[in-house]
């Protein structure tokens, strides 16, 4: 979508991930979605360096409204978890320099069964407007499929008109067997593809497998519209610190939009160094927003590559569980990159910087069981490498 708002893959935080759809703040008072979660989490991204980092926005997924309209059809946040209502929830996000991601569904309800937005368009937008969102996450629940290729448009259209710039991210695609890209791209900023990520490694390798088996999506990702493989699962239950730079690695070499759902006051340091280690994101956010892809896949390793400006980012992956760190030996066909000279450096600091060229043979790389190497390809003159190699 053409408005001029994610010109790189949107980078931020949202609920749902880590937090769905829990509502019982008696019980479950640091988790339920509400202003004090929303509140603790904007203190967090601006204190312990995640906005300095490029993540801007905060999302309140599913979950954050009453079950009906009011009297004038308006959506209503719930009164008791967010008492300062919507309005209270942008403005302490914009004071600290935050944006407001909001989530909404295009049917008659949300996948968690409160309110959607059909029939009320216009109303809803205007809502969003007064209450300063910036993004909206517009689900695809509880429609027919055949209303989504004109709904999501329209939707769309409206949005525009508000003259408020909201980032579009649309469901669309991910309801549909035979999606029609080319719409998709020219009418929304991102798009999920595909299933929910859950938090295991199982389900964030069957995403990668997805989009692996898919090249074809990637003409479809540039600057102002982009793939969305789904949330960060880092620092949650079900991924290892190995498995987390997995992540970390494929989503940016896939230009994905990089949400966190994961708590900040309880994450763990190993976990936060990975969300924001600034030579990775600065790769999920080249300029060039060339989605890359699985090249090479063999012996349960894989390998990823993705054209950035200054080089190539290269993900080695590992999917054994054997126990040793594995090698495998490539050559520049198999990374899928032009045969010059390069500087290589590991961007999570696991191995020395080293130069590499055609005549040095293969290129070897030792990966820990479900883990990565993630390096940067920088071509060099033939000289330099002498110097430095
Ligand atoms: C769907 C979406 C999820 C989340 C939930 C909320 O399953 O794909 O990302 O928004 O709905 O109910």
């Amino acid at each position: 979508l053409d408005n001029g708002l994610a010109m790189t893959p949107p980078m931020g935080w949202l609920t749902w991930q880590r937090f769905r759809c829990i509502t019982d703040c008696k019980k479950y008072p640091d988790e339920c979605i509400s202003e004090a979660l929303i509140h603790r989490t904007a203190d967090k991204m601006v204190s312990e360096g995640y906005l300095a980092a490029g993540y801007d926005y905060v999302g309140i997924d599913d979950c954050w409204m009453e079950r009906n309209r009011d009297k004038n059809g308006r959506l209503v946040p719930d009164g008791t978890r967010f008492p300062n209502g919507m309005k209270g929830i942008g403005d302490y996000l914009h004071s600290k320099g935050l944006k407001f991601f909001l989530y909404q569904d295009y049917g008659n309800a949300t996948c968690a069964g409160y309110p959607g937005v059909l029939g009320h368009e216009k109303t809803d937008v205007e809502s969003f407007v007064s209450w300063g969102v910036d993004y909206i996450k517009l689900d695809g629940c509880n429609v027919e499929l055949s209303k989504m290729d004109t709904g999501y448009p329209e939707f769309g259209k409206v949005m525009n008109e508000s003259g408020r710039p909201m980032v579009y991210s649309c469901s669309w695609p991910a309801y549909q067997d035979e999606p029609d890209y080319k719409s998709i791209m020219e009418y929304c900023n991102l798009w999920r593809n595909t299933d929910d990520i859950q938090d295991s490694w199982a389900s964030l390798t069957s995403i990668m497998d997805w989009f692996a088996e898919r090249p074809e999506l990637v003409k479809y990702a540039g600057p102002g519209h982009w793939n969305d493989p789904d949330m960060l699962l880092i620092g949650n239950f079900g991924l290892s610190v190995d498995q987390a730079k997995v992540q970390m690695a494929v989503w940016s070499i896939m230009a994905a939009p990089l949400m966190m759902s994961v708590d900040l006051d309880t994450i763990r340091d190993e976990f936060k160094d990975i969300l924001l280690n600034s030579r990775v994101i600065e790769i999920d956010q080249d300029e060039l927003g060339k989605q890359g892809v699985r090249v090479w896949n063999k012996s349960k390793c894989e390998i990823w590559t993705r054209e950035v400006s200054n080089g190539y980012a290269v993900a080695f992956v590992s999917r054994r569980d054997d126990g040793a760190p594995y090698t495998v030996a490539v050559t520049f066909d198999n990374i899928k990159i032009p045969a010059q000279n390069y500087l290589v450096e590991e961007l999570f600091d696991q191995e020395e910087s080293r130069t590499f060229s055609a005549e040095a043979g293969k290129f070897e790389s030792r990966i820990n069981p479900s883990g990565v190497k993630f390096y940067k390809f920088t071509p060099m003159q033939s000289n330099e490498v002498k110097i430095t190699g």
